[in-house]
């Protein structure tokens, strides 16, 4: 199957779910407020990659916290939950970063998925996805 829809109505604020796409892990997650403004305050000359490495949109765009999350909906986090180091799937809600923390070797990441710290490199993907009404996600 190219796409799947992912009921999210039980995935309340603060909660995460990992649905399967591809053969992948995707992370799905409803940020809190306070997890949006921590991404929002990073500064987006500090980042590693500067780049949004979202499906969605144009592939240079900027990887503020607007281009990481849901269109629209920016409390939605839906990512490909595969370290972009060498593929361990990160932890959610870990790190010295608030965000996903690899323990494959130790990169971090922020509440909105990108690198920060340790040896990935690239913001962890995020993949071709929408809502198709206000409770589910097709992803692909
Ligand atoms: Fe994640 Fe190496 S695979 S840090």
């Amino acid at each position: 199957l190219a796409s799947i829809d992912v009921d999210v109505s039980q995935v309340a604020e603060g909660q995460s779910i990992t649905a399967k796409w591809r053969g992948k892990p995707i992370f799905i997650r409803q940020r809190t407020a306070q997890e949006i403004e921590e991404a929002k305050a990073v500064d987006l000359s500090e980042l590693k990659d500067p780049l949004a490495r979202n499906a969605n949109i144009p592939g240079d765009a900027p990887a503020s916290d607007e281009n990481r999350a849901a269109e629209g909906k920016e409390a939605w986090l839906v990512m490909v939950g595969v370290c972009t180091h060498l593929g361990c799937i990160p932890l959610g809600q870990a790190g010295p970063y608030d965000g996903y923390f690899c323990p494959c070797h130790g990169s971090a990441y922020d509440t909105a998925g990108r690198i920060r710290s340790g040896p990935a490199s690239e913001n962890m993907a995020i993949p071709p996805f929408a809502f198709s009404d206000d409770t589910t996600i097709t992803i692909g």
